[in-house]
């Protein structure tokens, strides 16, 4: 295959990472409600379970066995093979651990692939709400096998949007809580759905408006982004530029509402000290 897939080759990569969601969901469902042992994987508050490793296990089974030579990068097992391979497997088993380490039903298996390093085919995987999210670039984004796209909202005001604190939140002043108020201010409101995969989708399925985080990791970005740039959003960095999934943070929108959240961002002033005030 030359470095640019067609799209035969792009819906048979949407439909293995979609076979590879359902496996590593199948573990999900089994574990739901049933974990026995949950360890921080060393610092505070980020969690790993059974679940994450074995949903892992089921999904890189799943895309070895259709394509073997392609690169990985997960969430467990880290990098195997090349990062700057010109197709690039995204792996997040379980994004929103701690949500299904509670049995606060967001959380999903996020696969995305990179071609020459863009974001090019997504699936994010609700085991729980059984919600099946797909995308792949040219062939458009959808809920449950049905199209979406992202919301019509013109202004901040009538907005709703989402965000989350990454697990270094009590180490740095950079922590987003100085951003969460000061969008709370001028929106109806901003959630913290606590899975990065999920925020998305909901942005691209138009019951948000936009999203903003910091401290993320590829895996937990590489499938949603795809799922929003297809039902007709934007992405870039904080500051508008191109997005660099390396950098662990963007801005996630309808589009109309990019300019007026990234002027946002701009402005804030740091908070005068850590925790509790
Ligand atoms: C986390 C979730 C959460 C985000 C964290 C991520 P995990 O992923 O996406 O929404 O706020 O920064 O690390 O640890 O549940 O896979
Ligand atoms: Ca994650």
């Amino acid at each position: 295959m030359s470095t640019m897939p067609t799209p035969e080759d792009l819906q048979r990569f949407l439909d293995v990472a979609t076979e590879a969601a359902m496996a590593g969901g199948a573990v999900l469902q089994k574990y739901w409600g049933n974990l026995s042992s949950i360890q921080e994987k060393g610092r505070s508050g980020d969690l790993v379970t059974a679940a994450d490793r074995d949903s892992e296990v089921e999904e890189l089974a799943v895309l070895k066995r259709h394509f073997p030579a392609h690169a990985i990068l997960a969430g467990e097992s880290g990098q195997l093979g090349q990062l700057d391979s010109p197709l690039l497997w995204a792996v997040d088993p379980l994004d929103g651990t701690t949500n299904y380490a509670h049995q606060y039903p967001l959380c999903a298996v996020s696969i995305g692939l990179l071609v020459a390093g863009v974001p090019t085919v997504g699936v994010v995987y609700n085991p729980i709400l059984q919600d099946l999210y797909r995308a792949a670039k040219g062939l458009g984004a959808t809920h449950n096998r049905q199209p979406i796209q992202i919301s019509a909202t013109t202004k901040l005001s009538d907005s709703l949007l989402v965000t989350g604190f990454a697990y270094d939140r009590r180490e740095t002043i950079d922590n987003n809580y100085a951003e969460f108020c000061h969008l709370t201010h001028l929106t109806q409101g901003v959630r913290r759905g606590g899975s990065a995969a999920i925020d998305l989708a909901h942005v691209a399925s138009g019951c948000l408006d936009g999203y903003w985080e910091r401290g993320l990791s590829p895996w937990d970005l590489a499938a949603g982004v795809v799922l929003v740039e297809e039902a007709g959003g934007q992405i870039s960095a904080y500051d508008g530029s191109p997005f660099d999934i390396y950098s662990g943070r963007l801005v996630a929108t309808n589009g109309t509402l990019h300019q007026p959240i990234i002027q946002e961002l701009g402005q804030i002033k740091p908070l005068p000290q850590f925790g509790p005030m």
